[in-house]
């Protein structure tokens, strides 16, 4: 039995309990007689429920588990961004325990808006937005969670400088939690329901993931950054290359990232459907462990891997896929538009944007965020603009910047850097999401112009309206390097790596790669102490968490009703045609406002839907014929109590964690999706709401659904007499317009716990009725 690497009282609630975990993964190495794994496959076996009953189907082989069983987990932290902690509290609030059963942390970032810079956003959205951050407040001071207020940064920044180690297993409420895997991490992308299961103890389900592995080898250097490994990876796998996996990195280039550039690759590992993405333990976390003050935790880190070999790969293990990128040969990537694995080097992006008829023309560039605002990214950023300012050359364009937290912020200021570019013309945003969520008050372009607009930005997601609301602005994701040179030309055929710039002196003048320090010579800084919340919280229970029946951001939740017992007959309320991501289903930008208030936030149920019979977006027909925006027909179709399903391609739900694109669905009535295939956070969001997602067996089956179909399952009953059997066929009933009807044969991927949600109404219904017992 392992019982040691304890670490000082004070970074207990910040350590994985890893004498527990390596005991758990002996457990499963015996049984399966020392079989090889992946780094993956060891952090989440050794959060096992119960590693005996877990593997009670392996027959000794892993084999048999890999992207086969559901796992029952136990993680061991939850982080919670504003936007998606308001209904992941009022979901847990339902269950009546009086602390979380695990730590958990709240960020406030998603609603500071973005505009004239930090002070002013700032005190601006804290009025906006206070009847939220108050009640998000309260909610941490009753239940003992970590409240991190508005300005004191990004959440996954912050997840990374406070709580990710190596060998950690912990969910976020938001599609890019795993940036936490470039500290050696598991971090997955959750819906508030699933939040829920780790607040209250209850085990988590997550089917085994397969394992992707990327060899890097070569070195980084010159122009070319940790961005540009995620960027090209994009364009090799596509946005559905990576669902089902985990993204396993390793080989000798590995050696050559800073700890916070993996966290960038990891942070983007979304943007292709992956489960999450995490590398081996490496002296650069080590570096970046003891400079974000948690040394105690290093030296235990270290011991482990010296004992155990626990936080790497073992030697042998098989991956399902091998992706190999040589770092040495890697050129920047610019990608986009509106899709994040259009991908195109530098090199070749003039000629693509004149092919494409993309605007020849960068409106504007965008650095930070938590993808891209490391202090190895900012003085990269700096060296640039140092470069510029020497020889008397100004940005063309308007250029933000987004510090990711208060300690990024802090040393930047103290540094220098800060200086430099609001010298040269940048205007320096809160430590917050800010435009790329939406939240950017843009006053040069409007919303609603008809023209297309290029900007370049070091973000990671690029749909469309997602920056400013327009839906014709066209964001190129790149490296921050790349943004920042782009500044002083905004031309589209400008490669800063060959190409030089006319000085007002007529002479050319090229800048030369940029350099930065992977952290700070003199160490980080906290900065203003009025961001940093207590360590370690106790719960008050005490503190009234108050919802005003008349707020029109804040709504108590009703459970949703139970499942009567019966097939579903529904109706085809609207046929989808192409790309459908969270975005389209449950638009953010000044939606953001109601996340809190489901009734309120319902009334963007899929407005950036394309209809597949009509081309229109935002339109669905009723039986007669009348046209209504969709949330309109959904609202009518619920009063009337006709349910209804949606019919849509594949990759249905791609993007984030947004579990209101399930909420919303099922509190108008919906009951069934049925698609070509489905992102998975999003398909578990469904499940978790009680809805049953379905998809096609034949896709050509896609073709032969039209709107106003009646559709009834056959074979609900019987699947769930089976508990789901962890899935299957489901054959369902297709009866058109004029009477004629036939059979087509679906797929459902529901486990035991999955049918009891869909029985009893939600999970947290199931929850709640557990508890109650
Ligand atoms: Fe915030 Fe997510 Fe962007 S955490 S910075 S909105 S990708």
């Amino acid at each position: 039995t392992i019982n040691h690497y304890e670490v000082p009282q004070l970074f207990e609630s910040r350590t994985p309990p890893y004498a527990k975990l390596l005991n758990n993964l002996a457990t499963v190495k015996k049984i399966v007689n020392n079989q090889p794994l992946t780094l993956a496959e060891k952090i989440l076996y050794s959060h096992l429920v119960d590693p005996e009953e877990g593997f009670a189907s392996s027959q000794g082989n892993v084999a048999n588990i890999r992207g086969l069983q559901y796992l029952k987990l136990n993680p061991d932290r939850v982080a919670m961004q504003d936007a998606s902690a308001q209904m992941a509290l009022l979901q847990f609030m339902t269950c009546g325990m009086a602390s979380t059963a695990v730590p958990a942390s709240i960020h406030c970032d998603h609603l500071i808006v973005g505009k004239d810079g930090a002070e002013e956003d700032l005190i601006k959205s804290i009025a906006t937005n206070k009847e939220v951050f108050d009640f998000l407040q309260s909610c941490g001071d009753k239940y003992g969670i970590q409240f991190w207020g508005p300005g004191s940064g990004i959440i996954h920044q912050i997840v990374l400088e406070n709580f990710s180690v190596p060998g950690l297993m912990m969910l976020g409420t938001d599609s890019h939690t795993p940036n936490a895997g470039g500290l050696g991490a598991i971090a997955i992308g959750v819906g508030g329901a699933d939040a829920v299961d780790a607040l209250t103890g209850t085990p988590w389900e997550l089917k085994a993931p397969k394992v992707l592995g990327v060899k890097l080898t070569g070195h980084l250097s010159g122009w070319t950054s940790p961005k540009d490994v995620i960027t090209k990876l994009a364009g090799i796998l596509t946005v559905r290359g990576g669902t089902g996996y985990i993204v396993e990195y390793f080989g000798e280039g590995v050696k050559t990232l800073s700890c916070t550039g993996m966290a960038t690759i990891c942070n983007m590992g979304a943007e292709i459907g992956a489960t999450t993405s995490t590398f081996p333990y490496q002296d650069a976390h080590r570096r970046y462990l003891i400079q974000t003050g948690r040394e105690p935790i290093a030296q235990v880190v270290d011991q482990i891997h010296k004992d155990t070999n626990f936080l790497a790969a073992d030697e042998g293990a098989e991956y399902d896929k091998v992706v190999e990128i040589n770092l040495s040969e890697l050129e920047p990537h610019v990608n986009g538009p509106f899709t994040p694995d259009l991908s195109t080097p530098i090199s070749k992006f003039g000629e693509k944007a004149q092919q494409e008829g993309w605007p020849q023309t960068i409106s504007a560039g965008l650095i930070g965020s938590c993808t891209n605002s490391s202090y190895q990214d900012m003085s990269r950023a700096v060296s640039i603009i140092k470069q510029a300012e020497a020889v008397g050359l100004k940005p063309k364009i308007p250029f933000f910047v987004t510090p990711g937290s208060e300690q990024i912020r802090a040393t930047i200021e103290r540094d220098g850097l800060i200086d430099t570019f609001e010298k040269n013309g940048a205007i320096v945003l809160a430590n917050a999401c800010g435009p790329c969520i939406g939240q950017w008050d843009r006053t040069d372009v409007s919303k609603t112009s008809s023209e297309t607009n290029s900007i370049f930005t070091s973000f990671n997601r690029n749909f469309r309206a997602r920056n400013d609301g327009n839906r014709n602005t066209m964001n190129f994701l790149t490296s921050p390097d790349m943004v920042t040179a782009m500044i002083y030309s905004g031309d589209a055929n400008y490669n800063p790596i060959t190409d030089s710039i006319k000085l007002d002196n007529g002479e050319d003048f090229r800048f030369v790669a940029p350099q930065g320090d992977e952290l700070p010579n003199a160490g980080f800084i906290k900065g203003r102490e009025e961001f940093y919340p207590e360590l370690n919280p106790q719960p008050k229970p005490e503190v009234e968490v108050n919802v005003s029946p008349e707020s029109d951001r804040l709504q108590l939740l009703d459970p949703f009703l139970p499942w009567s017992g019966e097939e579903l007959s529904t109706n085809v309320l609207l046929k989808v045609e192409g790309k459908c991501t969270t975005d389209h289903i449950s638009a953010a930008g000044a939606w953001l406002k109601y996340k809190g208030h489901l009734e309120n936030i319902s009334n963007n149920t899929l407005i950036g839907a394309v209809n597949k019979e009509t081309g229109e977006v935002n339109k669905a027909y009723d039986l007669n014929g009348d046209q209504y925006g969709i949330p309109e027909l959904m609202i009518k179709w619920k009063e009337e109590g006709r349910p209804w399903i949606v019919v849509a391609e594949h990759n249905y739900g791609e993007g984030s964690a947004r579990e209101h694109a399930a909420l919303s669905p099922k509190f108008l009535g919906g009951s069934i999706l049925l698609v070509k295939s489905f992102a998975r956070i999003h398909e578990t969001n469904l499940k978790k709401q009680g809805m049953l997602p379905l998809t096609f067996a034949d896709e050509a089956d896609y073709d032969k659904i039209s709107s106003g179909d009646v559709i009834t399952t056959i074979d609900l009953k019987d699947m769930i007499a089976k508990d789901g059997n962890n899935g299957g066929e489901l054959r369902v009933q297709v009866t058109k317009k004029d009477g004629s009807s036939f059979e087509i044969i679906t797929k459902h991927t529901m486990s035991k716990d999955q049918v009891e949600f869909f029985k009893a109404g939600s999970a947290i219904n199931y929850i709640g009725n557990l508890k109650k017992q």
